[in-house]
């Protein structure tokens, strides 16, 4: 069953579900409220939203073409366009390597609640002390860990088409159907308005620049970019689709999806526990969400749902993930497909063990303060993430020209917002990426 050669989608909507796959997961439903929360909501989100509609959309043009226009993976992309910047290729292949391993430890904790509700426990996770508690225990984490990656890993070996296309299909739109219904649900909670306020409307004087930078980091995770996901993902895709509006509505979908993920948590810390819990960082949608449930009528029913869908949702990112990290090893080291996949496996271990005993045992083991599991967090999303974006910029707008992105555009169709796209690209996105990274250090 393994295939060494690359696959190709077989039809347009495959295609937008499979990048949206990737996109929407883990980054929408615990990254995004989360970060919303701690970083002042409304003025949070209006940031989110103006990133997005700006440098994401341009960026994601980029990348998606770029793939198309070589047809490789990451790192021989920038290769074939231009020897001395394949260094960016190499920065942008090891992104995902460091992400895949810390985002199926958080994929393990997911399964963990879905099985939980799934048996009926549901109840047990509301209770204060339970994530908590569950997270900083050794084994547990460990186990689901394990769980998650090993289920990415049966997928990978089935290959591209089988695996991604199918399982998005189905599971996405249910995903979005069932958050609205707990988005309405957490709206209508006793105490809930007062954060809708919060959530809705920006104050600015709760704008800070770590606001801003975690808004562009946020974007930049949760759309995959600037790590060769959609280089390699453009990569299958053929040359009669049209780029422009699979960006569009892959960009609009996704950021949907956070905003709603954030409607159905952030009133509901408003309920249950007050403007205090904003501040509780990754473990939020984690102590939130199995309190909303557990409000519910049929709460235990509709949490199991839910978890199951996040569940879906955050195996099709990681899947995105490892098909990056295993396609760069096939296509840089000339691997076959079972080596590639050892390899990716052995950074696993490395990089996820610590990841998830750095909550329990190895809590004393911090990295400039960090545990490690946000450590890895940090590295990859506010540092390495803003460099790729800023050199993905720099030579798409000035090395290779976005002249030449424009034309494979529109070997299908026009490109309708060419001007905004060359606009963005060559000036907007690298200079706002640049300041918001650099101020990061001053
Ligand atoms: N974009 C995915 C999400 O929002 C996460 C992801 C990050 C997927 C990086 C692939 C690469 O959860």
């Amino acid at each position: 069953m393994m295939s060494d050669n690359r696959g190709s989608f077989t039809s347009r909507i495959g295609f937008v579900l499979a990048a949206a796959g990737s996109a929407v997961g883990l980054g929408n439903i615990w990254r995004f409220p989360y970060l919303a929360a701690k970083n002042g909501g409304g003025i949070f989100l209006l940031i989110y939203i103006l990133l997005v509609l700006t440098v994401g959309i341009a960026l994601m043009t980029a990348e998606i073409t770029l793939g198309r226009k070589t047809g490789l993976s990451v790192c021989s992309a920038f290769k074939k366009l231009n020897k001395k910047w394949a260094f960016v290729g190499v920065l942008g292949a090891i992104v995902p390597a460091i992400i895949l391993p810390y985002y199926s430890v958080i994929g393990g904790w997911v399964l963990k609640y879905m099985v939980a509700f799934c048996e009926g426990y549901g109840a047990t996770t509301a209770e204060d002390s339970f994530f908590g508690g569950f997270i900083s225990s050794s084994a547990s984490p460990l186990f689901w860990y394990v769980i998650f990656i090993g289920l990415v890993t049966v997928i990978i070996i089935y290959g591209v088409k089988k695996g991604i296309e199918r399982a998005s299909k189905i599971l996405m739109p249910l995903l979005v159907i069932l958050t609205v219904i707990v988005a309405i649900y957490s709206i209508f909670l006793p105490g809930a308005a007062e954060g809708l306020v919060y959530y809705f409307k920006p104050d600015f004087s709760n704008l800070s620049w770590n606001g801003v930078l975690s808004a562009m980091s946020q974007m930049f995770y949760s759309l995959s970019l600037a790590m060769g996901i959609m280089i390699t993902y453009g990569s299958y895709v053929q040359k009669k689709e049209n780029i422009e509006t699979a960006v569009t509505h892959i960009a609009l979908f996704d950021t949907a999806i956070a905003f709603l993920a954030g409607l159905m948590i952030i009133p509901a810390v408003f309920s249950f526990m007050g403007p205090e819990a904003l501040n509780a960082g990754p473990g939020l949608m984690f102590i939130t969400l199995p309190k909303v449930f557990n409000s519910m009528t049929a709460g235990g029913f509709i949490g199991a749902t839910f978890f199951i869908l996040v569940f879906f949702a955050a195996l099709t990112s990681a899947i995105s993930l490892m098909e990056a990290v295993v396609a760069s090893f096939q296509d840089e080291f000339n691997f076959s497909r079972t080596k590639a996949i050892i390899a990716t496996l052995i950074i696993c271990v490395i990089l996820g063990v610590p990841s998830s005993m750095g909550n329990g045992a190895w809590s004393g083991f911090l990295i400039m303060g960090m545990d490690f599991l946000s450590f890895c967090d940090y590295i990859s999303n506010n540092i390495m993430m803003p460099i790729v974006a800023v050199l993905t910029c720099v030579f798409v707008g000035y090395v290779i020209k976005p002249q030449a992105i424009i034309e494979e555009v529109e070997l299908s169709n026009v490109f309708k917002k060419k001007k905004l796209f060359e606009l963005s690209i060559k000036f907007f996105a690298p200079v706002c990426i640049f300041i918001i990274l650099v101020s990061q250090f001053v």
